[in-house]
């Protein structure tokens, strides 16, 4: 096979539809090459328009655009137009979409008969993919595949516009606060922070370093094409399920600590070294140990053959941010320190184990006061665009139904003897 300028010596293989698929893949492991897989059809690789990443260079764009000129310039929802309708706003189109989600921001009284029901003890992830799967019961036409484009373009507003509202409730009910109401003179992302930490009796002005902030980590978390809770969206929306019910299950994929968990666990490994005495060779060396269950947590990415593009950009917020706010985290300089050794360790540098965004998007948030059980929820409010345009590109252009193939492994013919 001539692929990329080398050539690869293909062994031939014969055997039946199963065996075959166990080969392929042991040859794509071998070779580096993703080939066709037979035992993945429908969600082993899917065509998008939405992000394009090529992680041997660490590029990752929204449709076309560079992340890193987004971070810089645009705002949350702007990029949120982007990714969903394909082409950035004018400014016409922007006063509209902005003004039409500030008509959907608050939630129908009647589902804070549900929020009442969950104890403060909730973690905010269940919160969230509860209230956002019951929105299909308040806006049961979100269910009817075949409606018109206006009213799927309904069903997304609402969604974009209530989940921070939604967000900052599972917050409160932890810390078991009274509700705000959303504040629609305020614009997205600062309406949020509104909701989150306004006191009724205190007026409260969003420092707009922290809202630059947010709009930023928003910005960068906001698609990143076919990681997990990604693809489980698109399976779910696959069946023609709701838009409330894919973005739900989608949430439910983030939550789990290998995919959305991952910057609570940079944060707590940073706790942790700091209170051994800030030790960070001793940890490297644990990280490097075969024996040791230490892991280095927030380094390496399963795409991101190099450094992960957003793992730059936060870096550097990172600093910008601490500094704005005169805040001086000693877990930040353990955290740059371990970035430096690690990165001039043979070890790490040879198996690419560079960090990705999640060793320093906790650290921001920190700062900003998001406590760390609601890093997930910041999480998945960022990553909400990119859930609704890949829901929206597969409802589109109407994809047939998911269906993984299955190579079974298990036992052959077994004879059922009564007890
Ligand atoms: C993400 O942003 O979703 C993560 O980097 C996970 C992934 O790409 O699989």
């Amino acid at each position: 096979l001539h692929y990329d300028g080398k050539v690869y010596e293909l062994p031939i293989v014969e055997g039946t539809e199963n065996e075959l698929a166990l080969d392929i893949s042991k040859l794509r492991d071998q070779t580096g090459l993703v080939t066709l897989d037979i035992g993945y059809k429908n969600t082993g690789a899917t065509k998008s328009a939405i992000t394009f990443l090529d992680g041997d260079l660490g590029i990752l764009r929204y449709r076309g655009y560079s992340i890193e000129e987004l971070a810089e310039k645009a705002s949350f929802l702007e990029v949120a137009y982007l990714l969903i309708y394909g082409e950035l706003p004018n400014k016409e189109t922007f006063e509209k979409f902005k003004k039409d989600i500030t008509l959907h921001t608050l939630v129908h009284e009647d589902m804070r008969k549900i929020f009442d029901g969950f104890p403060a003890s909730a973690h905010p992830m269940g919160v969230l993919s509860s209230l956002v799967c019951s929105l299909t019961a308040f806006y049961p036409a979100s269910l009817n595949p075949n409606r018109s484009p206006d009213a799927v373009n309904l069903t997304i507003i609402r969604l974009l516009a209530k989940m921070p509202t939604i967000a900052a409730w599972s917050y409160k009910n932890e810390m078991g606060h009274p509700l705000n109401y959303p504040n629609n003179a305020l614009d997205y992302c600062a309406n949020f922070l509104y909701m989150m930490f306004a006191y009724p009796t205190e007026k409260y002005e969003p420092d707009p370093v922290v809202v630059d902030a947010l709009n930023k980590l928003l910005i960068l978390h906001a698609d990143h094409e076919q990681n997990c809770s990604t693809s489980t969206v698109r399976i779910v929306g696959s069946s023609q399920a709701s838009l409330y019910s894919a973005v739900a299950a989608g949430i439910n994929a983030l939550w789990g600590p290998l995919h959305g968990g991952a910057n609570q666990e940079v944060i707590e490994m940073l706790e942790m070294i700091q209170a051994d005495g800030g030790n960070i060779q001793k940890y490297v060396d644990k990280a490097k140990d075969k024996n040791d269950t230490f892991r280095l947590m927030g380094f390496g990415h399963r795409v991101y053959k190099n450094f992960d593009p957003r793992a730059r950009i936060i870096k550097v917020a990172c600093d910008n941010i601490l500094n704005k706010l005169g805040i001086h985290d000693p877990l930040l300089e353990i955290a740059k320190k371990l970035e430096e050794i690690a990165l001039k360790d043979p070890y790490f540098v040879e198996r690419k184990l560079y960090p990705n965004v999640d060793f320093y998007s906790g650290i921001i948030y920190k700062a900003i006061g998001i406590p760390t059980e609601m890093f997930t929820v910041m999480f998945a409010l960022g990553r909400l665009p990119g859930w609704i345009a890949q829901w929206r590109e597969l409802n589109m252009s109407r994809e047939p139904i998911g269906r993984p193939r299955q190579i079974y492994i298990g036992e052959k013919e077994r004879k059922y003897v009564p007890m």
